[in-house]
């Protein structure tokens, strides 16, 4: 574990510079929480590396199918895991063959008498991890708070639709930022949903919501297009949406889409960050629709939703300024503003 630096909110990078980066990749508070950095089905028969919080990590899975995430350096000579093998569940390192198995026991080295016992040294140093909603959850420090729950994952009447675990050269905190606003709805997503949108934010009133997030709700007329009639399950031009959308510390959002006629659609929305400027970016759909159209199918039009801010948020550089004044705020930027503050005092600002 690298040791961890002073906490710092801002950091100016020099007289030229007049971008303020705020550094919190690297705030131990950070490591206690849970961020998904995998889809379950890429670890299933391969190694695979990840980053998070500047850290390198490999994952792989043992021969009963658990999850395993250490450093990714081999305890013998620092050799990248990653670049090892992987044979049923035993991960096999490419240097010198030492091999290493559930929990991150090292089973076998080569070069040694196999009467002489493994040193406790030889074994993975691992990290919490676990399955869920099909992806791979890491805290690579003590758990301050589970995974935020989602009620409709246990209702048969819903079904979870996945998605790839994906790089975007985002800070976490603007992503957050942005799942938790609506005012970009009709600038940023007229190739999607957006050109409905009145550009005019009604009052919003923050509030607890279900399953402990904190945000609104709102009323939305949205675009409805041909591509949007799979996802929408409504066929007019334009569809009212009662929508709700809050945050779980760090950098969890959830958004609740309730149509008039069609089907209820919860999305997830995750971004992991593997540093101040770069994250892993997923998100997972839960719909009471009749499953009769493809899982997939009904996500297409959420992810060119996604692709929209991509390329909005890749526009813009460094980490969201954290320091009070930096920013200027109107009334629709509530509840990033209420996240921006209940973040800060997270990491101890
Ligand atoms: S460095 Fe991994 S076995 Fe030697
Ligand atoms: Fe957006």
């Amino acid at each position: 574990m690298p040791a961890p630096r002073q906490i710092r909110l801002v950091q100016t990078l020099g007289p030229h510079e007049e971008t303020a980066l705020a550094i919190f990749y690297d705030n131990p508070k950070l490591r206690d929480y849970w961020y998904a950095v995998a889809s379950d089905v890429e670890v299933t028969n391969d190694v695979v590396g990840r980053r998070l919080l500047g850290e390198d990590l490999v994952l792989y899975k043992d021969a009963s199918g658990d999850v395993v995430v250490a450093p990714d350096r081999c305890p013998h000579r620092e050799a990248p895991l990653t670049a090892g093998e992987i044979n049923d569940g035993v991960l096999a390192c490419c240097y010198h063959g030492w091999a290493f198995g559930a929990e991150g026991k090292c089973v076998s080295i080569p070069s040694a008498d196999p009467s002489f016992p493994i040193p406790k040294s030889s074994h993975l140093p691992c990290y919490r991890a676990q399955i869920r909603y099909g992806l791979v959850w890491v805290c690579l420090g003590e758990p301050t708070s589970d995974i935020p729950e989602i009620a409709e994952d246990h209702d048969k009447t819903f079904r979870r639709i996945h998605n790839p675990v994906v790089e975007w050269k985002v800070s976490a905190t603007r992503m957050t930022d942005n799942f938790l606003d609506i005012a970009h709805f009709p600038w940023v997503h007229i190739g999607t949903f957006g050109n409905a949108q009145r550009t005019l934010v009604p009052k919003i009133d923050l509030q607890d919501l279900p399953g402990g997030y904190h945000g609104y709700e709102y009323d939305v007329i949205a675009d409805n297009p041909p591509s949007a009639q799979m996802s929408s399950g409504e066929t007019e031009g334009e569809v009212k949406r009662t929508m709700s959308t809050g945050f779980h510390l760090p950098f969890t959002v959830r958004s609740t889409i309730k149509r008039e006629k069609g089907p209820a659609h919860i999305i997830l929305l995750l971004s992991t960050p593997i540093d101040d400027v770069t994250s892993y970016f997923t998100f997972v759909v839960w719909r009471n629709d009749d499953f009769s159209v493809a899982s997939e199918d009904t996500i297409l039009f959420d992810r060119m939703i996604g692709a929209e801010d991509k390329v909005m948020l890749e526009k813009i550089p460094g980490v969201l300024p954290f320091e009070h004044g930096a920013l200027a705020n109107t009334q629709s930027d509530k509840p990033s503003t209420a996240w921006r503050l209940k973040f800060v005092e997270m990491l101890g600002g």
